[in-house]
């Protein structure tokens, strides 16, 4: 399906998060010319960058439009969103831990890590998106944009990852 304009954007951090999951799972990266680390404790590093940069900034414009958006047209989707929102503290609590330990057992918490980001990001995209775009009023698919829109500083970056001080400031 294609993805409505709205939500390309986050679609754009999804991809990015894909590669990055499959790096965590297999502990390499398939593409030839990629910078990924081969060493687990490097991984943790970059793990923990691309949080920082994408994911945080991302949890948060889903968790303050995304999510309450869907609640508001969808009510029959509240189960998922609770599921995903349940993921999204999974996750940060695991970064979290990261941080405090970024030794130990990596063979078994980074792929573990990955497969929890990976089946995040394709039930947004496969179960999440795709019942929005089929079951929202295309009215409020656009005016859902409008505001993911209204994070992004300038039209240079269609990524949400430079968003999160606007973000932080409005919910302040
Ligand atoms: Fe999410
Ligand atoms: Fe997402």
């Amino acid at each position: 399906m294609k993805r409505h304009p709205s939500l390309i954007p986050l679609s754009h951090d999804h991809h990015d998060a894909l590669v990055v999951a499959q790096g965590l799972i297999l502990g390499r990266s398939k593409a030839p010319r990629s910078d990924w680390p081969t060493a687990r404790r490097a991984q943790v590093d970059r793990v923990v960058a691309f949080f920082a940069q994408t994911l945080w900034s991302h949890f948060e414009v889903e968790e303050a439009h995304l999510f309450p958006a869907v609640i508001a047209h969808l009510p029959g989707a509240a189960d998922l969103v609770g599921q995903l929102l349940d993921e999204h503290d999974a996750m940060r609590t695991r970064i979290r831990d990261l941080e405090r330990d970024p030794t130990t057992d990596l063979d078994v918490r980074l792929p573990s890590l990955g497969r929890l980001l990976d089946a995040h990001v394709r039930r947004e995209e496969r179960v999440l998106f795709a019942t929005m775009q089929r079951e929202m009023d295309p009215a409020d698919l656009e005016s859902l944009g409008t505001r993911l829109r209204r994070r992004a500083p300038d039209g240079a970056s269609c990524r949400l990852s430079s968003t999160v001080a606007n973000t932080r400031a409005d919910t302040r």
